[in-house]
C-alpha cells in the first residue's frame, strides 16, 4: 500500500467514523482492505481508491467502515459492570420514591448485541416487573442485522452458567444445531438502531439510567472521546452511570462526572 493511499483511507475512515487509524494499524488496514477489493472486483488499490471518490461509492463508504470496526464482543464481558448494575444500580433506582419503576439502558456500539443482551438478562432477573427497555446501537448496519438476529454459535455461550443458557436461549435443531437463539422475551426488551454515535442522538432522545459506552472510545482520538462523553452525559438521568471500557479511562478529557469506580462514572444529581 502507497503511503498516499494510506492516508487518504485513514482519513476518509476518520472523517465517517471518527475511528482512528495510527501507523501501527497500517498492516491491519491493508488486510481488511484486502477484503473491500474482492467484495469490489476492483484489481489494485488504486482503482478502488479512485472508486471511493466517485459519487456511486455511498454504499462502498458503509462498507469501509464496516469492515475497519472491530466488532469483538461477547457475553457479560467485563462482568464486574453487570455486578454493579446488580448490585448499585438497580438497588438505588429500588429506592428512589420517584423511580416510576423504570430502568432504560443504552448500550452505545453494541456490536452483535451480546453486551445488550446481558443487560437484559440482568435486568429480567433483577426487575422482571418493571418498564425497561434496551436500546442498542452501532454504526454498522451488517453487524446489526446480526444483533437483530440475536443467534450466536455454541462457542459464544459455552462460558455461560447452563442455567442461564437454559433459561435465555433456545437450542437451535436441524439446520440451526449448534446454535443458540436469545428467547423472545427478551428479544422484545431489546431494539437496534443504526448511529453514529458522534453524529446522532438515541433513537429516542432519551435518558437513560445506564449507558455502557465501552470499547469503542479506544479507538477515538482525545478531542473526540471528549465530545461523545459530553454528549452521552446529556443522556444520562442525574444520577445515572456511564459503563466504559476497562482498557478505557476519561482521566485525560474533561468531563462532568464523577468516578466511582474504575470504568464506572456517575452523573452528578445536580450537573
Ligand atoms: C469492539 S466493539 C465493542 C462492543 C461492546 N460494546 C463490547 O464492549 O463488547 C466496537 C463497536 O463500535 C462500533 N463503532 C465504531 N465506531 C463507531 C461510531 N463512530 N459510532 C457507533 N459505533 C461505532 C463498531 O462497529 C463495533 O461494533
Amino acid at each position: 500500500m502507497r503511503d498516499s493511499e494510506f492516508e487518504f483511507i485513514r482519513s476518509l475512515v476518520y472523517e465517517r467514523s471518527r475511528i482512528s487509524l495510527g501507523p501501527d494499524k497500517r498492516e491491519l488496514v491493508n488486510a481488511r482492505l484486502g477484503k473491500r477489493l474482492r467484495a469490489t472486483n476492483l484489481a489494485t488499490l488504486e482503482d478502488y481508491c479512485q472508486f471511493l471518490r466517485s459519487p456511486d461509492a455511498e454504499q462502498e463508504l458503509e462498507d469501509l467502515i464496516d469492515v475497519m470496526s472491530t466488532n469483538h464482543t461477547f457475553f457479560f464481558r467485563e462482568i464486574a459492570h453487570f455486578d454493579f448494575l446488580r448490585q448499585r444500580a438497580i438497588p438505588e433506582a429500588k429506592a428512589r420514591p420517584d423511580s416510576h419503576r423504570r430502568f432504560n439502558v443504552w448500550s452505545a456500539a453494541s456490536s452483535s448485541g451480546e453486551e445488550a443482551y446481558s443487560i437484559a438478562i440482568t435486568l429480567l432477573e433483577e426487575i422482571p416487573d418493571w418498564s425497561w427497555q434496551i436500546v442498542g446501537t452501532d454504526i454498522s448496519h451488517r453487524i446489526l442485522v446480526k444483533a437483530r438476529a440475536a443467534t450466536y454459535k455454541e462457542d459464544a455461550v459455552s462460558k455461560l452458567p447452563a442455567d442461564v443458557v437454559r433459561k435465555h436461549f433456545q437450542k437451535g435443531f436441524g439446520p440451526m444445531e449448534g446454535h443458540y437463539r436469545v428467547r423472545q422475551n427478551l428479544r422484545d426488551r431489546v431494539s437496534f438502531h443504526q448511529l453514529n454515535l458522534l453524529k446522532g442522538e438515541p433513537p429516542k432522545g432519551d435518558l437513560y439510567e445506564v449507558i455502557f459506552c465501552r470499547n469503542v472510545m479506544i479507538y477515538f482520538d482525545r478531542p473526540t472521546q471528549e465530545e461523545l462523553v459530553a454528549r452521552l452525559t446529556r443522556h444520562i438521568v442525574p444520577g445515572g452511570y456511564l459503563f466504559v471500557g476497562h482498557a478505557e479511562s476519561l482521566t485525560n478529557i474533561s468531563h462532568k462526572l464523577e468516578l466511582v469506580k474504575p470504568a464506572i462514572y456517575r452523573r452528578p444529581l445536580n450537573g
